[in-house]
Formats: structure tokens, sequence, C-alpha cells
């Protein structure tokens, strides 16, 4: 594959102690893949009594969560089956996928420059591993992009983050918003039946990364706003409502991309939020959706420790939302 379509990044050189995961050369069977899923979605500590949030008990639990739930697939080998045109020409007019693109790009390495500054061996391997996975993101969609023939817009440059802490607060506040919505429209696209079931399965593996990526964001929040003292616990809520207000600001607007060339592109960052009518040929319901969404995020954490905090924002928010919602359309089942 051209280098066009996959770039460089090397976690390991970017992060002190850090190994990139061996994965598979053949192609697993059906077996090992099967096992393979269940373990990315099931885990108990084998701690036993409470996990008190903050303590080392939960930090250390957290960290293994992560670690043993990864998932070994190499990219190389999923496979893009043929569309029809009609799912073709819908997969290729999503307005989604430079920004797809480009926000794993930024992930990876936000996530790699905080990761870098953690002293702690267990969470700064946890964190590392997440933007090892946000770049193998980055190579699954590049290699969607180049099956189908979807032109991108060449991408601007990665820049170091000043402030890595603020850099890692949005871009995992972020994945807690865009995931929330991601696993509701994720359903809605598969039981529409526009796209084959195969492709669905290949994406599936993703879907669940984002899970797992802010179950630990969601622990790694709590743990640190536990250790602070008072007067930096202080700062640190700021930052964080600083953080939601910028998230807001973004998803309000269009938000506007520079490419390499300078060219302006303008994305629709608010696609998670109100893309049903993108992937499916049935008029859904606002609340319908968000029904969907609540429902997914349900499922997606229901096999992982209980002990461990769930991000619960969105769903707070949107169960507040839904208060004030008629439905207008028929359901979906
Ligand atoms: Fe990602
Ligand atoms: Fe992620």
């Amino acid at each position: 594959m051209s280098d066009q379509v996959l770039d460089v990044f090397d976690a390991a050189q970017l992060i002190p102690g850090f190994t990139a995961p061996e994965l598979p050369r053949e192609q697993p069977d059906r077996a090992t893949l099967d096992a393979a899923e269940h373990k990315t979605r099931f885990w108990t500590s084998t701690v036993s009594g409470p996990i008190v949030v903050g303590s080392d008990v939960h930090r250390h639990e957290m960290c293994r969560m992560f670690r043993e739930t990864f998932n070994p697939y190499r990219p190389s080998m999923l496979e893009w089956p043929r569309l029809e045109p009609e799912a073709l020409k819908r997969i290729v007019e999503l307005p989604i996928w430079d920004i797809a693109v480009q926000t794993e790009g930024r992930a990876r390495l936000r996530m790699a420059t905080y990761a870098a500054t953690l002293e702690d061996a267990d969470l700064r391997d946890a964190v590392a591993l997440n933007a090892w996975e946000e770049h193998r993101h980055k190579e699954v969609l590049s290699r969607l992009v180049k099956a189908y023939g979807i032109e991108l817009a060449s991408e601007p440059p990665y820049v170091h983050p000043k402030d890595t802490e603020w850099a890692y607060l949005v871009t995992g506040l972020s994945e807690c918003i865009d995931s929330f919505f991601a696993f509701g429209l994720f359903e809605v696209a598969r039981r529409s039946g526009l796209f084959p079931p195969e492709l669905i399965d290949t994406f599936e593996p993703v879907m669940q990364e984002e899970c797992r990526h802010i179950l630990l964001f969601a622990n790694w929040l709590a743990w640190h706003r536990s250790r602070l003292s008072w007067w930096r616990r202080l700062r640190f809520e700021l930052k964080v409502a600083a953080v939601w207000v910028f998230l807001g600001w973004e998803r309000i607007g269009l938000s506007r991309t520079m490419d390499a060339e300078g060219n302006e592109h303008k994305q629709d960052s608010k696609f998670t939020m109100n893309g049903a009518n993108s992937v499916t040929d049935i008029n859904i319901s606002a609340s319908e959706v968000m029904r969907l969404c609540l429902a997914e995020n349900d499922r997606r954490f229901s096999g992982y420790d209980t002990r461990l905090l769930r991000p619960e924002t969105m769903p707070k928010l949107v169960r507040f939302a839904m208060r004030f919602m008629r439905d207008k359309a028929p359901s979906m089942s």
C-alpha cells in the first residue's frame, strides 16, 4: 500500500518504555477470532471487594482491564466486501471521511504526548496503547477509503500539543460524545440493511475499541481528580469545564479544517449527532435514535467489571433531553 495511504507513527519512539503489541502474521481462524472478540467485551477484575476510586488498586485494575481486553486484529487482514453500486454510493457520500481520518491522526498524537508525561508505568503503558490503537483506527479508515475509492483532502500536519493535559482532555471527552452517538448510528446502520453485514462486522472491533477507550478515560478522569489537592482540583475542574465549552462550540458550528495545501474544508463535526438519515432509508425520529444510543451504550459496557466507572455525562444529558422530545416517526425494529 502506498505511503499516501499509510503514514508513519511510531508510538514506541514517542513514549518511553512502550513496546508496540505483536500482531498475528497469519489470518486467524474463526475460533481464534471469536475468542479475541469475547476477551475484548468481557472483563472482570480478580480483586475481591470494592475498588475505591482514586486508589492504587483502581489505577492498576483500569490499566489491567485495558491491557487484557486488547484485540489483536491486523488492519491489513480486514476484508472489504464488494459493494452494490447503491451501497457504495452511500458509503462514498458520507460526509465523514476526512474528519474521521484526521480525528484519529490527532487523537494518536495527543494521547501519545500525554502518555509520555506520565510517571506511573502502568498508566503510561495503557494510554500509550490507546494512542497506538488510534493509529490502527487511522490505518483501518485509510484502507477502507482506498478500497472504495473515496477521495480525501490532503491531511494537515499533526502538531504536538503544548498543553498535553488539555489535549488529552479534549480527545477523551470528544470520544465520550462521539462514541455515544456512533454506537447508536452504527446500530441504525446495521438494522437498516443498507450495508452488507460483512462491512458491519469489519467495523465492529473499532466500535468496541472506542468503548474500551472511553471506559479507560472515564476511570482515569475519576482517579486523577480524586488525587488532586483542593486547589489543584479547582484548577483542574475549571479546565474540564473549559474543554466542555470548547467542544460544545465546536459541535454547534461547522468545523473548518485546512488541508496540507492551505485550502479550507468545511466538515460536519455534528454528524455523529444527526447523521441517522445518512445510514437508513427509514424515517427515524430523534428520540428513537437517542433510545438506541442509550441501549447500545449500556450493551457495549455491560461486559466490563461494574466496579469500574462508566462515562456518564452523555447518557445523563440525553436522558434529560429526551423528556422534551416527542416521537414523530414510526419506530424501527
Ligand atoms: Fe479511534
Ligand atoms: Fe479512541
